[in-house]
């Protein structure tokens, strides 16, 4: 049974062919953060499937996991963490580099955000090769804590999802793409 909510939030997502660069289809989400009970659906349909599992933390990946993930953290009574790109976080951290298409790109969380053995929900906003998920994966796994699963809004079928072993959702798989 597929539920009704995810029509909508499909439809909301603009599909804008050629960016940033020329052969990209990008999924922009920020269209769906312009219709408060889409974006409402999108975060309740992630409360739902984590409420109750004792998760102590969400970790967001910069940027557009910050869009979503406290909204989850908040209604789920955990915290936040980011996730964050090189150079940005004020204190001490921990560092994943990843490969990117071309060249490779990094995420850094703070010393202390976590602790060993607190469950975590990874938060994105996609999922294409897997590659910034598994560093983030990778960094909670250094502060010793268990990621219970990764929750991203779109997965992209052109790519095969295999972060690991671990469990990514996607609400849906962009067909447009
Ligand atoms: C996009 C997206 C994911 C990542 C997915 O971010 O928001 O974080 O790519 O790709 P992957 O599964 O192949 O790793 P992007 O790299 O565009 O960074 P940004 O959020 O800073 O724009």
């Amino acid at each position: 049974l597929v539920d009704p909510r995810l029509q909508g939030i499909s439809d909301a997502i603009r599909v804008v062919p050629h960016f940033p660069k020329p052969g990209i289809m990008f999924n922009d989400i920020t269209a769906l953060l312009l219709r408060p009970g889409v974006f409402k659906d999108a975060v309740d349909m992630f409360v739902e499937r984590y409420k109750g599992m004792a998760i102590a933390a969400v970790a967001g990946i910069e940027a557009r996991g910050f869009m979503f993930g406290p909204a989850i953290a908040l209604a789920i009574g955990a915290k936040f963490i980011p996730l964050r790109k090189p150079g940005k976080l004020p204190g001490e951290v921990i560092s994943e580099s990843y490969v990117l298409e071309y060249g490779t790109d990094c995420l850094e969380m703070h010393v202390g955000a976590i602790e060993a053995g607190e469950r975590v929900v990874v938060v994105d906003d996609l999922v294409a090769t897997g590659g910034t998920l598994s560093a983030a994966i990778r960094l909670i796994e250094r502060a010793g804590a268990d990621v219970v699963e990764c929750a991203c809004l779109i997965g992209l079928p052109k790519f095969k999802v295999r972060t690991r072993s671990y469990l990514v959702l996607p609400l849906f798989q962009n067909i447009r793409c």
